[in-house]
């Protein structure tokens, strides 16, 4: 597969353009350095060990993931430091986290009195110490303790448990979908942080950050930690939240047109099971950004059929054409391939298997 040309590849197949992804990568490197930022990328995008490596060496202090198996996988980075940012609970899940801490160093987000027992007896009874985030909602109400009293008394009681040491907090503002809505964000975490300090907390980590709030980081107060994922492919939403434009994208998929029986469309041989049934965080309908058609809508998907309205295209397709789709969210489409293609100059330069992917429990 090595060395060969992009256009003998089988279809569908995941192509990641390098060029693209190594200046996501170094540009994300760059500005984390400028305004003295730690990073520690969200692992969900790619899935791949390998590139896990990647982001280390180019700066990243450790990577992030949401669940001990994906920690597991990601120990092939050989990454010196681990965030889970999921809470763990149920012993079994406790103990092999346990063991994922013999090998690196491990810090859980968390935001309940009760996953922070269960974390804190599997530390002690694995002879470990675990660094511990406590998990405040900054508006997306989805895992997370209200800012106030509800999060100082968290983080006091996480601070007191055995075996668990406080390292600061963690939110994810994922309801920021647009770029330039951090204002009412950064009021929240500069004054969340500075009331755990004045309870005489030690707060040395605020850990924050999404691919659409990326390059807006430095402007949120306090914060020190950015765990973005999607910024190493990005994808349409991306794109949509104003956070990259279509040459930073450096994922898409490459699908063959099977057929053109009916008029003003053309079926392409991938659907849900190759793109994923995300929808675009706008309200339109489409599945993907079609490269070589942008006037093309990817309407509707079954299994293994896409269905791309091109009534508005002003060239033809027949079967056999080739197009490349950038899908509405790639950490779900990554999910689904076995294999992935790193592609240079219209050829294959690496083979990745997407260790990551199902790794559910
Ligand atoms: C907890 C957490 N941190 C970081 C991220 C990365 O965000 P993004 O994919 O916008 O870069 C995610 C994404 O879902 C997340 O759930």
């Amino acid at each position: 597969m090595l060395g060969k040309s992009v256009a003998d590849l089988e279809t569908p197949a995941l192509l990641i353009d390098l060029d693209i992804m190594e200046r996501n990568l170094q540009r994300v490197a760059d500005y984390t350095r400028e305004h003295g930022l730690r990073l520690r990328p969200h692992t969900k995008t790619h899935k791949i060990p390998a590139l896990g490596r990647k982001q280390i060496e180019s700066g990243a202090a450790g990577l992030t993931v949401a669940k001990v198996s994906e920690a597991e996988v990601m120990l092939g980075s050989g990454t010196p430091d681990l965030l889970v940012a999921y809470p763990i609970i149920g012993a079994a899940k406790l103990d092999r986290l346990m063991q994922v801490a013999a090998h690196t160093r491990v810090t859980v987000s968390l935001d309940s009195l009760e996953a922070a027992r269960q974390l804190s007896a599997a530390a002690q009874a694995a002879h470990r110490d675990i660094g511990v985030l406590a998990e405040l909602d900054a508006g997306l109400g989805r895992v997370g303790v209200a800012p106030g009293p509800e999060l100082v008394e968290l983080a006091r009681a996480i601070d007191r448990l055995p075996g668990l040491h406080l390292e600061g907090i963690a939110f994810y503002p994922g309801q920021i979908k647009t770029v330039g809505e951090t204002a009412a964000l950064s009021e929240l975490i500069g004054s969340v942080a500075r009331e755990l300090r004045r309870a005489g907390l030690a707060i040395a980590i605020v850990s924050g950050g999404s691919t659409p709030t990326l390059f807006e980081s430095h402007k949120i107060d306090g914060l020190n930690e950015i765990r973005p994922g999607t910024y190493i492919f990005n994808d349409r939403n991306t794109m949509l939240s104003g956070a990259c434009s279509l040459e930073d994208c450096a994922a898409s998929i490459m699908a063959t047109v099977v057929s053109t029986a009916k008029p003003g469309q053309m079926i392409i041989d991938g659907g849900s099971k190759t793109f994923s049934s995300d929808r675009p965080v706008t309200a339109e309908v489409s599945f993907g950004h079609v490269v070589e058609a942008p006037e093309a809508v990817f309407t509707k998907m079954n299994e293994e059929h896409g269905y791309v309205d091109i009534r508005a295209v002003k060239r033809d397709f027949a079967i056999g054409d080739r197009v490349r789709v950038i899908p509405n969210h790639v950490c779900v489409a990554m999910n689904l391939h076995e294999f992935v293609y790193g592609v240079r100059g219209g050829y294959v330069e690496q083979v990745w298997r997407v260790e990551g992917r199902g790794k559910l429990q």
